[in-house]
């Protein structure tokens, strides 16, 4: 097999944490959720941080919580609002990166923002495809594109980390599992592209305790802005965001495997809940079984999907 294919790597860079450390770490949405935790999880590696995010004020936030641990680990940090979905938007981080740290190679890129929702394949609209393809794929590409090419011009170590979802390896729901396809795609394509010379890795979570119920926040304008009367962040009760952050992961779970991960060569982070282990793989493998015994579609039982959207579960305050 190597032979018909003499231009596929046979190995993941995998550098050492400590050869990172004093580099940069540019993570999309940083502001929030899983880019948070790999933003606090960079600086305890001892790199400078990008928090890259469409939000300003969870930016602004987000600086003023870390900015005691940043200064305590002798790194610097750069709040930057970005819309991953725009190439222009992209390249401007690029531009104020380059002029924050010129002399500092980028240690890690973190192509993280997502968005979720979108609907199903039947019934969402172009504008809604155009918004979730818009963020969670061609925001990865629009990075990687931005990104990489630098990274390797550095001829020094690092590392590129997208964030997919246990969704983007099991049998696809909806436009959001249609994305995380794609996304697992594009980063085996890049990881093909990249040749040993930097360490590729996707992260697929089971449910995290994180903001991606209420995503509808951030639709940007030309992907129809976001609906009216849609209450700001946090102000209206939403069951099922409320139940991610009650029985999701902690996102610090996620980053911890992330640097797992890069320190050894692992590309695919099947990020298992701690209460319903070994699910994401069982995912991966009940649909790999289906492709190769000419099997159908389907999707195993998950007890903690299943806590976050039977609402006739209760919180686990009330158990
Ligand atoms: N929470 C889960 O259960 C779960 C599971 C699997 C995968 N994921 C993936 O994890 C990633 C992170 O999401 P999260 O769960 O931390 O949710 P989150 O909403 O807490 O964080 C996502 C961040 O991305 C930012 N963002 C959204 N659109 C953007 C854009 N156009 N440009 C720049 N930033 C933008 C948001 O402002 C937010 O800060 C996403 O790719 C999501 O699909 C989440």
């Amino acid at each position: 097999m190597t032979d018909e294919h003499p231009t596929r790597p046979n190995k993941n860079a995998h550098p050492r944490l400590e050869d990172l450390a004093g580099g940069v770490a540019i993570v999309t949405g940083g502001a929030s959720g899983i880019g948070y935790a790999l933003i606090e999880a960079a600086i305890a590696q001892g790199m400078h941080c990008v928090i890259a995010d469409i939000e300003t004020e969870a930016i602004r936030s987000a600086e003023d919580n870390l900015r005691a641990p940043a200064n305590e680990a002798g790194v610097e940090l750069l709040g930057y609002t970005v819309d991953v979905s725009s190439e222009e938007s992209v390249v401007e981080l690029a531009d104020a990166v380059s002029s924050a740290f010129p002399d500092t190679p980028i240690s890690l890129l973190c192509c993280n923002a997502g968005v979720g929702g979108g609907g199903g394949v039947l019934t969402a609209r172009d504008i809604d495809w155009d918004f979730v393809i818009g963020v969670n794929v061609k925001g990865v590409a629009n990075c990687v594109r931005t990104f990489v090419p630098k990274m390797l011009s550095q001829n020094a170590n690092g590392a590129v980390v997208t964030t997919s979802s246990q969704d983007g390896i099991c049998c696809a729901q909806g436009v959001y599992g249609v994305t995380k396809h794609a996304c697992v795609a594009l980063t085996e394509a890049l990881y093909n592209e990249v040749q040993g010379a930097l360490s590729v890795h996707v992260l697929c979570p089971n449910a995290v305790a994180t903001n991606i119920v209420t995503s509808e926040r951030n639709r940007p304008e030309r992907y129809g802005g976001v609906a009216q009367g849609t209450p700001p962040s946090g102000t209206k009760p939403n069951p099922i965001a409320e139940r991610f952050k009650a029985f999701g992961m902690a996102p610090s779970r996620c980053a911890e495997m992330v640097f797992d991960a890069i320190q050894s060569g692992e590309f695919y982070i099947l990020a298992e809940a701690p209460d319903d282990p070994g699910y994401v793989y069982l995912e991966a493998q009940t649909r790999m079984e289906a492709i190769l015994n000419k099997g159908l579609p389907s999707r195993p039982k998950s007890e903690l999907l299943t806590k976050v959207f039977n609402l006739r579960i209760p919180l686990p305050d009330n158990e």
